[in-house]
């Protein structure tokens, strides 16, 4: 059993790096990538407040597929350029959308979300995934949120 100190009421900076230290811990020793997004989906899903969909989608064969994942069953497959994920994986730039039905092309995987943030995970310049997280909550997300899951990107990008 893993039992982290997070205080997930804490200012997002420092809610952030417990993150990324929690991650950190998890990964550093395990080889498997399924196992190492698994454990991140999850630590994101009990950790962040206000969350309906917390996981991955990972490049293959140029296209995003469904990753490990907390949150209702979702879409498996998204193509570069559409939806809000597959403009993170095309542009390789985040993307922080305070109302998701304003959002051209946005995929509804689950009715409640209302605001969305998905950053790439980036090796050697390429996009090899993103995370994904959905809120309930419009303007859930904000530059502070997409900084700290672009830090834990980068910190396991070379884990899964
Ligand atoms: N809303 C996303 C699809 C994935 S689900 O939110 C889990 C999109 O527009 O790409």
């Amino acid at each position: 059993m893993y039992t982290f100190k997070i205080d997930a009421s804490a200012p997002k900076a420092d809610l952030y790096t417990e993150l990324v230290r929690a991650a950190d811990a998890l990964t550093s020793a395990e080889p498997d990538a399924v196992a190492n997004m698994a454990n991140i989906a999850a630590l994101l899903w009990e950790y962040l407040p206000d969350v309906n969909w917390t996981g991955f989608y990972r490049v293959v064969d140029g296209e995003l597929v469904l990753g490990p994942f907390q949150g209702k069953a979702a879409c498996i497959r998204i193509p570069f350029g559409e939806g809000v994920c597959g403009t993170a994986a095309q542009s390789g730039k985040t993307q922080l959308v305070a109302d998701v039905h304003a959002f051209p092309g946005h995929i509804a995987c689950d009715t409640n979300s209302a605001s969305e943030l998905v950053v790439p995970v980036l090796r050697n310049g390429m996009v090899i995934a993103v995370i994904d997280l959905d809120s309930p909550t419009l303007n859930r997300f904000d530059t502070e949120d997409a900084k700290g899951i672009k830090l834990l990107a980068e910190s396991i990008a070379d884990r899964i």
